[in-house]
């Protein structure tokens, strides 16, 4: 990271001068062109996971936008939730001569020896959504406040089942957790277990299935198929008898699949209606079922913002500048607690999917019809 900081640092130095011969810092075009040194015109790479899932398509396009709209060029690529192909990527990245990364992992733990690559070539890296692990050669993270989204999830279930009300139960729920190999899981499933363990252990929550801990829980990829299966094993094996009241599920592709298993064993019919279901990313396909009252709830994440910080943070980089941050203690990767800015995210239902989604620009109401 020395090397950088000190190219930065020369970088700045230059053009702190550049600015002091140029009478006011003026150029012909009118503007102070100086500061932004070489990073001007500079191609930015960013790698995304995965197509199959809505957001990070919205995710590539809105840093794509951002970055044009601050002059520069952009490389997207998409790993098609293959780790090996998205490090081969971000090789070709750094090999075609791009003065940037911006990242999110497929796996955290796989991209060691390409960062490596990036921090010798000199090219500052942000970690995008998911924090990258293990290596020092990462500069910053743009994310939510991730344990809150899983806070957010188990609260929601706690509200709807009337627990903070008096409700006694026993209500049976059962537990999903995302992919083992991105860092946010384990802040999800910990926020959301923060807020329904004390009710599990006061048998107000069942897991009829007993699978409570996070390495029985977890879904590889975040794939609502693999979803599917799981909850679909859980009702032969568990729901002889009684039913499901509640479902955390982290993440609206895997309570899409979900919802497949439960209405196939005829739930949200007759006398098993649907049960509380959670989710998160506000796709476009889980505000419809919202809407039409399946899935129950959604954490809404304005991608829109993220992505804006993101590429803000890759211009301020870049400019030998220091990007605001606002928290420096929570994301410790393990080689280093990297500097994190972290936006708020928001709980949605059909109660309110108006009021935040549509007036907030992020859905035409026409578009979830
Ligand atoms: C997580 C992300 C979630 C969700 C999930 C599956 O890393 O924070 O918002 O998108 O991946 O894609």
């Amino acid at each position: 990271m020395h090397n950088r900081r000190a190219a930065l640092a020369s970088i700045a130095g230059a053009a702190s001068l550049a600015l002091a011969l140029t009478a006011c810092g003026q150029n012909s075009e009118g503007g102070s062109k100086e500061k932004s040194g070489d990073a001007k015109g500079a191609t930015i790479g960013i790698a995304m996971p995965t197509k199959s899932s809505e957001r990070w398509i919205n995710d590539g396009n809105n840093v794509v936008k951002d970055l044009q709209a601050k002059g520069y060029k952009t490389k997207l690529v998409y790993g098609e939730d293959d780790p090996e192909t998205q490090v081969s990527q971000i090789e070709n990245l750094i090999t075609q001569g791009v003065k940037g990364l911006i990242i999110a992992a497929i796996d955290n733990k796989s991209l060691n020896s390409v960062l490596q690559q990036a921090e010798d070539a000199n090219i500052p890296v942000i970690s995008y959504d998911r924090l990258i692990l293990g290596t020092k050669n990462v500069d910053y993270y743009a994310s939510f406040d991730n344990e809150k989204v899983g806070r957010l999830q188990g609260t929601y279930i706690v509200n709807k089942l009337g627990l903070d009300k008096g409700a006694k139960g026993p209500f049976n729920i059962e537990l999903f957790a995302g992919s083992n190999d991105d860092n946010n899981t384990k802040y999800f499933f910990g926020g959301a277990m923060k807020v329904l363990q004390p009710y599990i252990d006061k048998k107000q929550l069942v897991v009829k299935s007993g699978q409570t801990r996070l390495t029985q829980v977890v879904t590889l990829r975040w794939d609502g198929t693999t979803a599917q299966k799981r909850m679909e094993d859980i009702l032969t094996s568990s729901y002889k008898s009684g039913r499901v009241d509640a479902v955390l599920s982290p993440y609206d592709g895997i309570s899409i699949g979900i919802l497949s298993a439960l209405k196939s064993d005829g739930y949200g019919s007759g006398s098993k209606p649907l049960p509380v279901i959670t989710g998160q990313d506000a796709e476009l396909a889980s505000v419809k079922s919202i809407i039409s009252g399946q899935q129950t709830q959604t954490v809404y994440k304005d991608l829109r913002k993220l992505a804006e910080v993101a590429a803000t943070m890759m211009d301020e980089s870049l400019k030998g500048k220091k990007p605001e941050v606002n928290d420096t203690k929570t994301y410790d990767n393990g080689a280093k607690v990297v500097p994190a800015y972290l936006l708020q995210p928001v709980s949605v239902d059909k109660s309110n999917y108006r009021k935040v989604l549509v007036d907030g620009g992020y859905y035409t109401e026409s578009q979830l019809k």
